[in-house]
């Protein structure tokens, strides 16, 4: 597997260990205040960081490029924010307000840097037809 899959599911699985831990905290309290970071720890961390690191094993020429640790820096950086801040918000932090705004503006950045990505060509099938014509 290339690194940077590694890293994502590594990112990943922490991601999901900590939503599912709050998605216990809340059966468990009965009290659902904190749904909405919940519900983005384990879609945005869990499962987007999974899709992408499965895109980069599928695609190992991309894997191998500087962009894809740039975002997964990014990314995860964005994500990790969100998540302490949108936490603390829900609990009644009022003033975390604009981390939250700050850190999902990260998150879309990252996501902007991965559309790149997935748009531009891949250089070993360049290669590879360079090599066959
Ligand atoms: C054992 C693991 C989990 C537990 C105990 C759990 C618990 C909960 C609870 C108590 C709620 C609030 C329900 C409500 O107030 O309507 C909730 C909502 C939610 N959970 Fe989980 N959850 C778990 C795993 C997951 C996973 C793995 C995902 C995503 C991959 C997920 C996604 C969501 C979403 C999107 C919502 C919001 C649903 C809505 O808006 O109605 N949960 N979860
Ligand atoms: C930076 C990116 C994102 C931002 C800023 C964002 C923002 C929001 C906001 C403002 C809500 C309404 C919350 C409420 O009414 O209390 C929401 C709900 C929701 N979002 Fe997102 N979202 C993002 C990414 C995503 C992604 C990528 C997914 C799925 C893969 C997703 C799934 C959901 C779900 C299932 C809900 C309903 C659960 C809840 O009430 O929290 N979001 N989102």
């Amino acid at each position: 597997m290339p690194r940077i899959s590694n890293l994502f599911f590594k990112a990943a699985i922490i991601f999901l260990i900590v939503g599912i831990g709050i998605g216990l905290h809340m059966s468990i309290s009965q009290n659902h205040n904190v749904i909405g970071a919940h519900a983005h720890i384990n879609l945005l961390g869990w499962v987007t960081s999974a899709l992408f690191g499965g895109y980069y094993a599928l695609n190992p020429a991309k894997a191998e490029r500087r962009l894809a640790f740039i975002h997964f820096g990014v990314y995860t950086t964005g994500v990790v924010l969100m998540a302490v801040s949108l936490y603390f918000l829900l609990q009644g932090v009022t003033a975390l307000e604009p981390v939250v705004a700050l850190s999902s503006l990260i998150v879309f950045a990252g996501v902007l840097i991965f559309a790149w990505t997935v748009f531009s060509r891949d250089t070993e099938t360049v290669t590879r037809k360079a090599s066959l014509a």
